[in-house]
């Protein structure tokens, strides 16, 4: 089944073909960044009209890119939510058109389950059952996942998202938006002796997270350091480090911790921190000592992209499984309300 999958939540528009035999055909991304950067962050308004502006024309060229005409398309798959309400309505909106003209089934697909699936896309993908770290701008989740559909919470953030974090703390650091590979960039540079930032919640039990103490604790450093003086390079390398270990570690103990609780030996992390190298070879070592496997999706397919939405929607969209009439969009949406696929179902998995 070849699907036509869009990404329109935030501030990157994807657009990929995804067809359950051939595997990606083609996908296509365009970055906000630069619209957003004088802003400091993602601003919904302009977000919106940007999709309106290249949804279309990158719809047109992942066809060209794979020789493909819209007659072979079979259905249409777009992030329905969680995100931002404007952006999700335009490839919502775009996407049931086109669906309706071309008289193919349309499905709103879960954001965070696009990125829990991305692995998927790889050579060696996983295997049911697996922990999932899900670590995002707007998310910070640990999830058993057993199937498509079949999710459990194990744990979540209490405040802000290991990715908005990181973006935090650069903003902190003056650096650009978003800063999580600002940070990444700077940090090898960083003295690790230099300071020890606290790792938070790891001597409570549980699996839940929290990042607001950590950032309270970078801005308290950084306002000690400006006392003395304008921050240094050297200064910001050091908070980058001291941050980033912070953060790596405390996600390296919970996942440790969360394959433990469940006895499982598969982790799956995604979302636009697993691009994260230090997060990568840490969790890579701490769980491959004690005989796990860790899996994540290609760099380009950590952050947004429309070829994760692709591949969920034509799980999905091959299971039988299809929108109604209205259109809806949710950006709040949790994870674990979506429907499983069942073992008939001939989905993936
Ligand atoms: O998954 P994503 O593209 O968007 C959401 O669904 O939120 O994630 C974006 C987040 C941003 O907070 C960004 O700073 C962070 O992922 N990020 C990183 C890295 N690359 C992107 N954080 C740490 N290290 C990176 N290399
Ligand atoms: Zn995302």
């Amino acid at each position: 089944m070849l699907i036509l999958g869009l990404e329109t939540s935030c501030d990157e528009t994807g657009v990929a073909l995804y067809d359950t035999e051939k595997g990606l055909l083609s996908h296509a991304l365009y970055s906000q960044v630069d619209v957003h950067a004088e802003y400091g962050g993602v601003v919904p308004e302009l977000a919106s009209r940007d999709h309106v502006r290249k949804t279309l024309p990158l719809v047109e060229q992942v066809l060209s890119d794979a020789q493909c005409g819209p007659q072979a398309i079979e259905g249409v798959a777009y992030t329905a939510g969680p995100g931002l309400m404007g952006a999700l309505m335009v490839g919502a909106t775009l996407a049931r058109g086109l669906a309706r003209g071309w008289g193919v089934p349309a499905l709103g697909v879960h954001h965070m389950e696009g990125h829990l699936l991305a692995p998927m896309l790889e050579a060696d993908p996983p295997q049911f059952p697996f922990v999932a770290l899900l670590v995002s701008g707007g998310h910070t989740q640990l999830v058993r996942v057993d199937g498509i559909g079949r999710y459990r919470m194990l744990g979540e953030s209490l405040d802000d998202a290991a990715g908005e974090a990181f973006d935090k703390a650069a903003k902190m650091l003056g650096l650009p938006y978003p800063g999580g590979p600002h940070i990444a960039r700077l940090a090898p540079e960083g003295d690790p002796q230099r300071f020890d930032f606290p790792r938070p919640m790891v001597n409570r039990p549980g699996l839940d997270f929290s990042f607001s103490g950590l950032k309270t604790h970078t801005l308290t450093t950084i306002r000690q350091l400006e006392a003395d003086g304008e921050l240094s390079d050297q200064d910001r390398a050091d908070v980058a480090r001291a941050f980033e270990e912070a953060v790596v570690s405390t996600l390296v103990i919970k996942c440790r911790r969360a394959l433990e609780q469940e006895h499982l030996s598969r982790l799956v992390m995604a979302g636009g921190v697993s691009a994260n190298r230090n997060l990568r070879a840490q969790l890579q070592k701490a769980l491959g000592a004690r005989g796990a496997q860790v899996y994540y999706p290609a760099m380009e397919f950590c952050t947004d992209n429309g070829a994760m939405i692709a591949y969920a929607g034509a799980q999905r969209l091959a299971a039988g499984q299809c929108d109604g009439v209205e259109v809806q969009v949710r950006p709040r949406w949790p994870m674990t309300e979506l429907p499983p696929l069942t073992e008939a179902s001939g989905a993936a998995g």
